[in-house]
């Protein structure tokens, strides 16, 4: 049995311009240990897609599909059920620091009241459990920092005790939201060094959320791009580095610096939009931005095994 295994997730929303198609039918499956990059630009669906497996979509979003976590499907589940799993079995750093700390309240007040409410520690022990978190993810001085606020950590370290909480309650799967406010690269490089630890040391399973494939080689093993809602490719690092087939992952490539690259030396970020998820086009949904679409790509192409599990969704190349 798998970790978590999601089976055609899709997420849409009631809006009053009509119905907003966020997610459009994305499936995988995690192991212990196994560490996953979702990639994809802004607005392809890569927050609302997790946020959907654990039960935290807005109101006006609907959600269907599965998402097994050891056989039982989270989206059949009551919100004190999904509770008790989140945090505990399935972490998420969210993506903005700011709105998932409480202002109002202590670091330690938040992350104590955590552990004592999922493992059943009294306040002290668990104060000590939060403090070597807060040391784990190199936060100087954590035995003080600790009664301080969230607004008297700077940006970089909230993202880190937002780690911290994610890393609290020894989750089997941490799935972290790469934040909006541009963190400088160091702190980044930092974050994904104590993943990468916590992988090693634990076994923790890790989705990592990013737009960036320059950061994902270093961390995953396995890359999910995502495209309006939409798998469009999928397969392990080597095989999206070096052997990219959909035309949209080998443009998000172009745009990311490489020392191994010869070229001009610029970086081309893809011309173009994504769709208008209000009203998905017929066919390819990368259609209108592909320099190499032709008259089949009118129709939806399939999500095709090209070999060793490598998945592609473009009809260049097929041959059915
Ligand atoms: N409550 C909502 N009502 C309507 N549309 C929403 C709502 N929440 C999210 N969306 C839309 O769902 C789409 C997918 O959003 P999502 O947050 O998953 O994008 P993302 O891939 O995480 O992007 P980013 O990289 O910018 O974080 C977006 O177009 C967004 O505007
Ligand atoms: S199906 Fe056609 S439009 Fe879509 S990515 Fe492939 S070639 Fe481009
Ligand atoms: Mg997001």
């Amino acid at each position: 049995m798998a970790l978590l295994e999601v089976k055609n997730l899709q997420v849409s929303f009631d809006t009053p311009e009509g119905e907003v198609h966020a997610v459009s039918g994305v499936d995988f499956t995690l192991e212990p240990g196994d560490a996953l990059a979702i990639v994809g630009e802004s607005g392809s669906g890569k927050t609302q897609s997790m946020l959907a497996i654990l039960g935290l979509l807005a109101e006006n979003g609907r959600a269907t599909g599965s998402a097994r976590f050891r056989g039982e499907d989270l989206m059949e589940m009551g919100p004190a059920e999904l509770n008790h799993h989140r945090g505990k079995d399935i972490a998420m750093i969210f993506q903005d620091p700011m709105t998932s700390l409480n202002p109002y309240l202590t670091i330690d007040s938040q992350m104590t009241e955590m552990v004592m409410h999922h493992q059943g520690l009294n306040r002290r022990e668990a104060r000590a459990h939060a403090v070597e978190m807060l040391r784990a993810v190199r936060i100087p001085d954590p035995e003080q920092r600790i009664r301080q606020y969230p607004h008297q950590y700077s940006g970089g370290m909230r993202q880190r005790v937002l780690v911290a909480m994610g890393l609290l309650c020894e989750p089997d799967i941490l799935i972290a939201d790469e934040p909006t406010t541009a963190l400088d690269v160091t702190v980044q490089a930092q974050i994904a060094q104590l993943m990468a630890e916590l992988r090693r040391q634990s076994n923790t399973a890790i989705v990592l959320i990013t737009h960036d494939l320059g950061v994902v080689a270093g961390l995953c093993d396995r890359v999910l791009v995502l495209y309006a809602g939409e798998v469009v490719e999928y397969g392990t690092v080597e095989q999206i580095y070096y052997d990219p087939q959909h035309p949209y992952t080998q443009g998000l490539l172009e745009s990311v610096p490489r020392l191994d690259r010869v070229g001009d030396g610029q970086l081309h970020a893809i011309p173009g939009n994504p769709p208008n998820l209000l009203n998905l086009p017929k066919g390819c949904c990368f259609r209108r931005r592909c320099e190499r679409a032709f008259e089949q790509c009118h129709q939806k192409p399939r999500l095709r095994d090209t070999g060793q599990g490598h998945l592609n969704r473009c009809h260049l190349g097929d041959t059915e």
